[in-house]
């Protein structure tokens, strides 16, 4: 693992008004590591959500990163494409992010941050929640993706026989980080796979 900051990968988290701030906190937790320098935005529809959810306050949040960047500060680093970063998560997205983000408005600099991100080719990954999903929320999903971003909602495996939620977001959590080609030791598919070539 890389001792030296300037090999450590730039990574922002953006946080949004949906509900699954655990998600975000394990995502947070799983992020804790030497070779990661995590960069947080948390919007203040999420900062409503953290005390609706109970348990998780923005400084449970906040003790994980490096910087969290006020929400409407369109002075900070991840505002700007020259800022370089390696790839930002929004977890969770909220359909208002995720429509925001879509239709490239700025206005916060959370949807910002994104805008930058898909704009300079970086990894955008969104965690979109919302169910059922309505026609509108699907479109937008889908002009997203064609500009480039990973949609990835919260949709647990089973078939790693997962015991408690827990093992749910932690297994999710890894196939995060392996959109930014980051390791993780998650169980995979196969992966102890014995058998015989036919
Ligand atoms: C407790 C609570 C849970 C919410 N859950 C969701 C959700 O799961 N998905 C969603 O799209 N919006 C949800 N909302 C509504 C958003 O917070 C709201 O649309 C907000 O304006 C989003 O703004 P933001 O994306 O800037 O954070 C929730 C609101 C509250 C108070």
């Amino acid at each position: 693992m890389p001792a030296d900051e300037s090999q450590k990968r730039r990574l922002v988290v953006g946080v949004s008004g949906a509900s699954g701030m655990p998600l975000t906190l394990r995502l947070l937790q799983a992020l804790q590591r030497p070779d990661v320098e995590l960069h947080l935005v948390i919007s203040s529809g999420a900062k409503r959500v953290l005390r609706e959810e109970g348990g998780i306050a923005p400084e449970d949040l906040a003790r994980y990163a490096r910087a969290v960047h006020p929400a409407d500060d369109m002075a900070a680093g991840p505002a700007s494409g020259s800022w370089r970063h390696d790839g930002m998560i929004v977890c969770p997205c909220s359909m208002s992010s995720l429509a925001a983000i879509a239709c490239g408005a700025g206005s916060t600099l959370l949807h910002r941050a994104a805008d930058v991100t898909l704009k300079e080719r970086r990894p955008l990954v969104l965690v979109p929640r919302e169910t059922p999903l309505n026609l509108i929320h699907l479109e937008n999903m889908r002009r997203l993706a064609a500009a480039g971003a990973v949609v990835m909602p919260f949709m647990p495996a089973f078939y790693t026989r997962p015991e408690t939620i827990d093992d749910l977001l932690r297994h999710f959590c890894g196939r995060l980080l392996d959109q930014l080609g980051l390791t993780s030791d998650i169980r995979r598919w196969r992966d102890d796979d014995a058998r015989p070539r036919p």
